[in-house]
């Protein structure tokens, strides 16, 4: 199946590493053009030479995506190196898990923040360039997670993830008549460097291939091929669709 990337401007926060890494990489397989975007500066320059080597353009940019005049920038210097953006993946995230009790207003916001202003700046910068009169086409998917549907613990997480849903469909209303649509993607337990930091790391595997339908932890691949389909032409009449990557678990 042509996803009819081939040469399209992609932009992934979060992407010097884990899904973020994994999205670059597939659409670099498509021949897309990437621009890495992370706030760990060395990371996303390594990455991006990784996807040079691939034979495609890419780019790296530090810029933490909460900062509002980086993320302006970022876009405009990425749309006058390669002429506009056309993919948008608000994957860029973290999580700061504890009980409400003990939940700072630091814990709170630094993860509503990455989250949620973070796709805020990121999609309200590039909209204008996939809105334009010669364009019209753009794709957007924010990964958001299974712990949107709640997850004790991940207060401040969960509400940042079922948040994100809300403004994807609200960007998809939006939005769909300028030729944009805009998805979003629910992984379940993904093994990343996030994930392995864990010190319960090899109970979580062992609960995944207990309790998923499939299986087994979900690969950053899994994650890379559902995102791959829904920034492509072939997903062109899905839009404010919330797809899980999560094995059959709910
Ligand atoms: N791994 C999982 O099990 C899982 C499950 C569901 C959802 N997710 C989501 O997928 C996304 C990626 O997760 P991952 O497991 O690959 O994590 P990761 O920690 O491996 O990678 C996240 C990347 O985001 C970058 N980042 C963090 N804050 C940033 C900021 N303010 N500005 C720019 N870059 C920033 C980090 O430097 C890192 O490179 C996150 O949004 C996460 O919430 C992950």
């Amino acid at each position: 199946m042509d996803l009819g990337l081939r040469d399209k401007v992609a932009i992934v926060t979060g992407g010097a590493r884990g899904i973020g890494a994994a999205i670059g990489e597939r659409l670099a397989m498509e021949g897309a053009r990437v621009a890495v975007v992370d706030r760990d500066g060395a990371g996303a320059g390594a990455q991006a030479d990784k996807l040079q080597t691939m034979g495609v353009e890419a780019r790296a940019y530090a810029v933490d995506v909460t900062d509002e005049a980086s993320v302006n920038d970022m876009v405009e210097a990425v749309a006058d190196t390669w002429g506009s953006v056309h993919l948008l993946v608000n994957n860029a995230g973290f999580t700061r898990d504890m009980r409400i009790t003990k939940m700072g207003v630091g814990d709170w916001d630094s993860v509503v923040d990455v989250i949620l202003k973070g796709a805020f700046l990121c999609t309200r910068a590039v909209l204008p360039h996939m809105t334009a009169e010669g364009q019209r086409w753009g794709r957007i998917v924010n990964i958001s997670s299974r712990a949107h549907l709640g997850n004790p613990g991940q207060a401040n997480y969960s509400a940042a993830k079922a948040g994100l849903i809300g403004f994807t469909r609200a960007m998809s209303l939006e939005n769909g008549r300028f030729g944009v649509t805009v998805n979003a993607i629910a992984p379940g337990i993904i093994d990343t460097q996030a994930v392995r930091d864990l010190p319960h790391y090899d109970k979580v595997r062992e609960a995944a291939e207990k309790t998923t339908p499939v299986p087994r932890m979900g690969n950053p691949s899994d994650v890379a091929d559902a995102v791959a389909f829904l920034l492509s032409e072939r997903a062109s009449y899905v839009s404010g669709d919330l797809l899980h990557v999560s094995g059959g678990r709910y």
